[in-house]
């Protein structure tokens, strides 16, 4: 009877075991999530003045001087283009996501262009 029982507790543990390594994500799998890495491109501020006019500026001011979102004018002095990649493409607090909206190159072009001001 006894041994019934450790068998079957050794099955159900033996199953959990096997759940949870295909579920849980890998350490790759997470750090890339956290991080996404920006694809290279070179910047073309043109572009970015039209993506920030069409898609920032209703949140951050026309002159991105700051509105329901905060003062862009010199985040290039704190974030580097790979971080401003980051929170375009995730959004951050009620920043909101813009990885449906705008192209990763979009995104990276913009992100580029922020860092520049400084
Ligand atoms: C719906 C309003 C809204 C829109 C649209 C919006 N943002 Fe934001 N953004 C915010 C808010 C609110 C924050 C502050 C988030 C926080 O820190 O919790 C923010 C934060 C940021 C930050 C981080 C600033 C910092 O000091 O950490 C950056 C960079 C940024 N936005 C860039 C952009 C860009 C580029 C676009 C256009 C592609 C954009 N935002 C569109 C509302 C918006």
């Amino acid at each position: 009877m006894q041994k019934w029982i450790m068998s079957g507790l050794l099955g159900v543990a033996f199953i959990m075991a096997i759940v949870l390594i295909f579920t849980l994500p890998g350490k790759e799998e997470v750090a890339k999530e956290a991080k996404p890495t920006m694809p290279e491109i070179t910047l073309n501020a043109d572009q970015a003045d039209a993506i920030i006019k069409a898609n920032c500026i209703s949140c951050h001011g026309d002159q991105l001087q700051g509105q329901v979102g905060p003062n862009l004018q010199k985040i290039g002095a704190t974030l580097s283009a790979d971080q401003l990649y980051g929170i375009i493409k995730k959004g951050k607090g009620q920043m909101p996501t813009f990885q449906d909206r705008l192209k990763d190159e979009e995104i990276a072009n913009v992100a580029l262009w922020l860092a520049e001001q400084k």
